[in-house]
C-alpha cells in the first residue's frame, strides 16, 4: 500500500486542500457516498465546504455516512452529528433521506448493529462488505482512529461492519466503523494537524517505537490512502 503524504502550513490549509480535493474524488455522476469524522480539522473543512466551495459539489448526490460517534444525544455538546449540523448540513440541501445519523442517543450495541446493517443494505458490497467512494478520518494523539483506540486492536478486524468503541480515558462510548469497512473504501484520507501528533506520525511513516500499537498505523484500503498533514503534525 503505498500511502500519498501532502504536508500543508496549518490546519486550515489542510481542510482547504481536502475542499478542493473532493470534487475530484467524488464521482462525477450518481451517488456519493461518504464517511466522515469528528475533530477539529474535519469541523474547519465542513465550514469551508459550507461556504466558499458550497457550488463544488452536487449535494443532491450526497450520501452521507459517520465513521463513529459519540453515545451520546444529537443535541449535546460532543455530538459529532451537532458539529457536523452547525458546520454543514444547516447551511447545504442534502436531502434528508441522504444523512445517515448514527444514533449516539441509542443503546451503543443495538445501534451499532441497526447502522451496520444500514450499511450492508445503502452501499454497494464487495467480498460482503458495504464500500465507500470516501472515508474521512482523523487520528488522535494516542494514533486513535475512528473510535478504534489502542486497547481495543481487535476492531481493526471486527467482523461487524460497526461495533461499539470505548474512550480509554473517559470510559465514553462510541460507535464506530470496523476496520474492515474502512479498508474497503475506494480511497481513505487522514486528516492530521498539531503538534500533539508528530511522534505518533513519524512512528507510523517510519514504522518505529510503537507503530504498530496505533490502529491509524493499520490502516492499508484496498483502493488509495492519502494523508493529509499540517507541518505541525509532520515534525517539518
Ligand atoms: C472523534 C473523532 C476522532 C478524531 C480524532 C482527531 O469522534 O473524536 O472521530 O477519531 O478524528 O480524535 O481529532 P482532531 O482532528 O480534533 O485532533
Amino acid at each position: 500500500m503505498k500511502a500519498h503524504r501532502q504536508i500543508y502550513p496549518d490546519n486550515p490549509a489542510v481542510a482547504r486542500a481536502i475542499a478542493q480535493q473532493l470534487p475530484e474524488w467524488l464521482p462525477k455522476s450518481g451517488p456519493m457516498r461518504l464517511a466522515i469524522s469528528g475533530g477539529s480539522t474535519p469541523k474547519l473543512l465542513f465550514e469551508l465546504l459550507a461556504t466558499e466551495f458550497k457550488e463544488a459539489l452536487d449535494w443532491s448526490r450526497l450520501h452521507l455516512f459517520w465513521v463513529d460517534e459519540r453515545c451520546v444525544p444529537p443535541d449535546h455538546a460532543q455530538s459529532n452529528y451537532r458539529m457536523t449540523r452547525e458546520a454543514l448540513l444547516d447551511q447545504v440541501p442534502i436531502p434528508a433521506e441522504q444523512i445517515h445519523r448514527m444514533q449516539g442517543e441509542s443503546a451503543p450495541e443495538a445501534e451499532a448493529d441497526r447502522y451496520g446493517k444500514g450499511l450492508a443494505e445503502q452501499l454497494p458490497q464487495a467480498n460482503g462488505l458495504p464500500v465507500f467512494d470516501l472515508i474521512l478520518l482523523g487520528m488522535g494523539s494516542d494514533g486513535h482512529t475512528a473510535s478504534i483506540f489502542p486497547p481495543q486492536m481487535e476492531l481493526l478486524t471486527d467482523a461487524r461492519n460497526c461495533a461499539v468503541g470505548t474512550h480509554p480515558e473517559s470510559g465514553q462510548q462510541r460507535i464506530t466503523l470496523t476496520g474492515p469497512v474502512i479498508q474497503a473504501a475506494k480511497r481513505v484520507a487522514f486528516l492530521v494537524t498539531g503538534a500533539s501528533k508528530t511522534e505518533v506520525v513519524a512512528e507510523i511513516f517510519e514504522q518505529t517505537g510503537n507503530w504498530q500499537s496505533y490502529p491509524a498505523a493499520h490502516i492499508a484500503p484496498a483502493g488509495e490512502l492519502h494523508w493529509f498533514l499540517d507541518e505541525a503534525a509532520a515534525g517539518a
